[in-house]
């Protein structure tokens, strides 16, 4: 069988465990796609920056154009972030009819639609699961699980830094820098922690959600966004002394045929499944017509969880090439009113 090649571009804390994952999970993979997965390069911006994980040298370019114009490159895995030379980059590899996978929140959130036309165009696979609550598999499921449902509402905690921020705050009562440096050094935060704290990233998240959830398109910035820089020590001890705790929460709603999206603090009382989200760990509830409640949990941030939903995406895009077969895209959709943002 030919093997299939794989360009990944980036290689930070995400990227750096998608190689170590791709390099030591070999052959099961090859067993799963049917066919081998062979790195054809690992496109960085600097060959000597200090990584996570060890990547063979022979692999390192810092040629991101040129890798994702080589013939024998199948699958691209996009972990740069940030919007150029992201979308560059993901278009050059979907119109040279490669399929991508992606983790980039910021760039589906402002610009999605560009992305779903090129692969829709090309008749290639575009998979982002990792771009949403990190290890959770929630996209797929809104994609493709509950495609046949109606889904009203979708309420979750998808940023782990300021969810391990609130945490700390209201189980020791640290202060805010202190456990912000301390998810840094887990690798939970974002490069600019500000998209962290003032909930960027949690809008971003909230926006591909509600977007997949109702079968339209929210951009971010359609989304009503508080951070949790204005939440202070003594707001977390009243509300621990109410019984109840501070979460940063992403909130979707379906209204009739109008959608409302926001992020902002809440608080919630303890006996809540989300008041129990600990850490860096995220949860999505979603609540459907049929299906009724649906609760997802696990690890929302970090290298090595958010390189599993990576790879997941991989493994299923390796597979459909071998097969010759595509996903289910995201280009039929409703066009639905969103409601303006601060009226709630
Ligand atoms: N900075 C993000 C978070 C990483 O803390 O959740 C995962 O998207």
């Amino acid at each position: 069988v030919e093997p299939l090649g794989v360009a990944v571009l980036g290689c930070g804390v995400v990227g750096s465990q998608v190689v170590r994952l791709l390099l030591e999970g070999d052959a099961d993979l090859a067993a799963r796609v049917g066919a081998p997965l062979e790195i054809r390069g690992v496109a960085v911006r600097r060959l000597d920056a200090p990584r996570d994980v060890e990547v063979p040298a022979d692999l390192l370019t810092t040629d991101a154009h040129g890798l994702v114009a080589r013939d024998d490159v199948d699958l691209v895995v996009e972990v740069i972030g940030g919007i150029e030379p992201a979308r560059g980059l993901i278009l050059e590899a979907l119109e040279s009819g490669a399929s991508v996978v992606t983790a980039n929140k910021a760039l589906l959130a402002e610009d999605g639609p560009t992305l779903y036309e090129a692969a829709e165009k090309a008749g290639t696979d575009l998979y982002y699961e990792a771009a949403v609550a990190g290890a959770i598999p929630i996209l797929r499921p809104l994609r493709d699980s509950l495609v046949g449902d109606q889904v009203t509402k979708v309420m979750g905690i998808v940023n782990g830094t300021t969810n391990y921020i609130l945490d700390k705050m209201d189980t020791y009562g640290a202060g805010f820098e202190e456990a912000l440096a301390e998810a840094q050094e887990l690798g939970y935060a974002e490069a600019d922690p500000t998209a962290d704290i003032e909930g960027f990233d949690a809008a971003a998240k909230a926006a591909i959600l509600a977007s997949l959830a109702f079968h339209t398109r929210v951009t971010a910035s359609d989304v009503y966004r508080e951070g949790i820089t204005e939440v202070t020590a003594g707001d977390v001890a009243s509300a621990k002394a109410m019984g109840s705790v501070v979460k940063l929460l992403a909130i979707a709603e379906l209204d009739g045929d109008e959608v409302s999206v926001r992020v902002h603090p809440v608080m919630i009382p303890r006996s809540h499944a989300l008041a129990t989200v600990r850490g860096a760990y995220n949860a999505v509830f979603v609540e459907s017509d049929s299906a009724g409640d649906l609760m997802f949990y696990g690890q929302g941030a970090g290298g090595e969880p958010t390189a599993s939903a990576v790879l997941g995406d991989l493994v299923t895009m390796a597979r459909h090439k071998v097969l010759g077969m595509r996903s289910f895209g995201e280009s039929a959709y409703a066009d639905r009113a969103v409601r303006p943002m601060g009226d709630t």
